[in-house]
């Protein structure tokens, strides 16, 4: 069993607010990933069981929002916004400064597990670009400089 029994019991407990069992699957798979860090397909069979669904149902929601994983994951997400506004100022080169910086690419983990370094989408900053996301923080008016001095601070 890969669930905690804590975990089971919220889950439970969610499930009785909900006409249907799986209304509660959404804050289900946020306290599964805060106990484990990612949902594996283990975790998706027991996940089914407990909301009388196929595992392959738990996993289309998983793999639907960019916040689950199925997979370990690195100790920070690290995502240089690389949409048009930030691209303008800079943002391409800065993640490119940054892959050498780390030795990785971007969508690649630094060997240690530290860093997963990415791209992202517009995140509502343009007004501060070049920005990028470390894990839940935000970062702006970015140089290489600032950027670097972020990333080498991570623990
Ligand atoms: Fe980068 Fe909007 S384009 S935050």
């Amino acid at each position: 069993m890969v669930i905690s029994e804590l975990t089971r019991g919220q889950i439970a407990d969610e499930i009785t607010k909900y006409p249907l069992k799986r209304g509660a699957l959404l804050p289900a798979l946020h306290w599964v990933h805060a106990e484990l860090g990612h949902v594996t397909h283990e975790c998706a069979a027991e996940l089914g069981e407990i909301f009388g669904i196929r595992p392959v149902e738990v996993m289309e929601v998983v793999s639907f929002y960019n916040m689950f994983y199925d997979s370990p994951q690195p100790r920070h997400h690290v995502r240089v916004c690389t949409n048009l506004p930030c691209s303008l100022r800079g943002a391409r080169t800065l993640l490119s400064r940054l892959e050498s910086h780390l030795g990785v690419k971007a969508g690649e983990v630094t060997p240690d597990g530290r860093v997963g370094l990415g791209h992202e989408e517009c995140l509502g900053a343009c007004a501060y670009a070049p920005m990028m996301r470390v894990d839940d923080v935000y970062y702006e008016d970015l140089d290489f400089e600032a950027a670097t001095r972020i990333l080498d601070s991570l623990d």
